[in-house]
């Protein structure tokens, strides 16, 4: 165990019985939903930028899942010092073992540890009878206490659970030593004035209930993750789990910046507070987005491009005369700045270092070389370079740098009088390779030259193109998603060459696909 380990969680030196734990989950149950795997750069990167919000507890992974899972746990427990750490097993020693393992290192490590108690999933999917899940609950919380102090338990589908069962199963996994009851909305099925009973409930009934935190996990199935998660809070619940973008299984989970904007805003009829730094949400945003190509939507609450825009003339009218006409909060407060610096060709090293900390990155030295690099190539290209640019460039040229398979160049020949034909080159492990291809049409030929050279099987499911920011130099981010043996992964990449940028998005996704096979089979890392 670490040597500056301290023997409590951020949240139990905070006396405030109003103060919301917030648990993000982004790196586990939000990277184990299709399209979002990360590789173990990406997901140190998450980490620092949740750290820096001040999020209270991370889950990293699921040791168990992979080797891959394991090593980022391990890392990030290494490298996070001010947030708890958690990593997720089921209730088996194994897996309980493997967590705590990989949390080793971690200065406030937490295992978190859960089966499923609802009827259904006990019949159908562990086949195991009540009683049998009860000592389960008993046994695995008490082996996780015996390797760490702080142990989360979780009751899987336990908005299906039967009450009884549920308080006796909550009441056994406190005795056994669980510090943080989490109660799962697994399907999303719950609805606001359902669960706040739930949790009150659970207070009244459960007899050792005030020797744990309540917590609460929403899936968003029917779009009531964040309405489920504040109803919670409101009837006592002192944690929140919850991902950036609200990304997740399925429709999702419940997004962390709407939950902590409704504290925040509505503090006078929610009068909770958490530890988030609310300025860097905007980063957090975009930066995940950037990793894993699921961009937000438009109009998402809080993130999306059109959060803060005011189109219609009344509006527009409003605002000018009192921006709390149509405003509540902020677009400062989320960490949407507007631009001092205004970068353009003539900018140099120095001004692209202090517009890359205005953004909030902090590059090593080498980082800083390539992405520089990029950006003059850029702006040789483009009269205007905005701050969206410079995030897509910075996102595209900083994260690749473990990646087995790197593009270095690209020649496309196109239009109406010929065969289409790209000339491309990759690196592969070090190794250079370069394939010519023909193709019905520049995309179709640049996708043909790199199966030339990396051959695999997985199909193109997705290929979408959206400018940055507006004008015909604009610079292209392409997502590109790809799906072998049923499981998908999303690239993406920018460029002021579309078809650059279509090469550079193909090639991150085959490098995700490869940290995708090393989950399930570790032999099927060599192509
Ligand atoms: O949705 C769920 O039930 C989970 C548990 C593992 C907490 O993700
Ligand atoms: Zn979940």
């Amino acid at each position: 165990m670490s040597q500056d380990r301290k023997p409590e969680t951020t949240t139990d030196q905070d006396d405030d019985p109003n103060r919301v734990v917030i648990f993000d989950t982004t790196l586990r149950d939000g990277e184990q939903s299709p399209g979002c795997s990360m590789n173990l750069e990406e997901k140190v990167s998450v980490a620092q930028v949740l750290e820096e919000m001040g999020v209270d507890v991370i889950e990293a992974g699921f040791p168990i899942a992979s080797n891959g899972d394991f090593e980022a746990v391990n890392v990030i427990a290494k490298r996070i010092k001010n947030s708890t750490v958690a990593g997720l097993a089921r209730a088996t020693p194994k897996d309980i073992d493997r967590a705590g393992e990989a949390l080793k290192p971690a200065v406030r490590p937490r295992i978190h540890t859960f089966i499923s108690t609802s009827p259904l999933h006990m019949k159908f999917k562990l086949q195991m009878a009540p009683e049998a899940v009860h000592q389960a609950v008993i046994d695995s919380v008490g082996h996780a206490r015996n390797l760490c102090d702080d142990v989360e338990w979780s009751p899987e589908d336990g908005t299906r659970t039967e009450h009884d069962f549920l308080c006796r199963c909550v009441e056994s996994a406190i005795k056994a030593g669980a510090r943080t009851i989490n109660i799962p909305d697994t399907v999303g099925y719950t609805i606001p004035s359902e669960f706040a009973a739930l949790i009150e409930m659970l207070r009244n009934r459960v007899p050792n209930i005030d020797r744990a935190v309540i917590s609460v996990h929403c899936h968003n199935d029917l779009g009531l993750a964040v309405a489920n998660s504040v109803a919670a809070v409101h009837a006592g619940a002192r944690q929140v789990e919850c991902t950036i973008n609200g990304i997740g299984e399925r429709a999702g989970n419940a997004a962390m910046e709407e939950i902590v904007m409704a504290l925040r805003t509505r503090h006078d009829v929610l009068p909770y507070r958490t530890g988030i730094d609310t300025t860097v949400i905007t980063r957090a945003s975009r930066h995940l987005a950037a990793i894993t190509g699921f961009s937000v939507q438009p109009n998402k609450a809080i993130v999306g491009a059109n959060a803060f825009a005011h189109e219609s003339g009344i509006h527009q009218d409003g605002m000018l005369k009192n921006a709390e006409t149509y405003e509540i909060m902020t677009p400062e407060s989320v960490g949407l700045v507007r631009s001092k610096l205004v970068m353009g060709k003539h900018s140099g090293r120095h001004a692209f270092s202090e517009k890359l900390k205005e953004l909030g990155f902090e590059l090593k030295q080498n980082e800083l070389e390539d992405a520089f690099f990029r950006f003059k190539d850029l702006a040789d290209h483009k009269k205007d370079i905005y701050d969206e640019d410079i995030i897509a460039l910075v996102d595209d040229a900083v994260l690749r740098h473990n990646d087995h398979i790197k593009f270095l160049g690209l020649q496309v020949v196109c239009g109406s009088k010929g065969p289409q034909t790209a000339e491309l080159e990759l690196e592969i492990d070090g190794r250079h390779a370069k394939a010519k291809a023909d193709g019905n049409g520049p995309v179709d030929a640049t996708f043909a030259a790199i199966r030339e050279i990396f051959p695999h099987q997985a199909e193109l499911q997705l290929y979408q193109v959206h400018a940055v920011t507006g004008g015909t130099d604009a610079q292209a981010e392409v997502t590109v998603r790809l799906e072998e043996n049923g499981k998908s992964v999303n690239g993406q990449g920018a460029d002021h060459d579309t078809l650059v940028a279509s090469a550079r998005a193909y090639v991150n996704a085959l490098n995700k696909l490869l940290v995708k096979r090393e989950k399930t089979a570790p032999a099927a890392m060599t192509a």
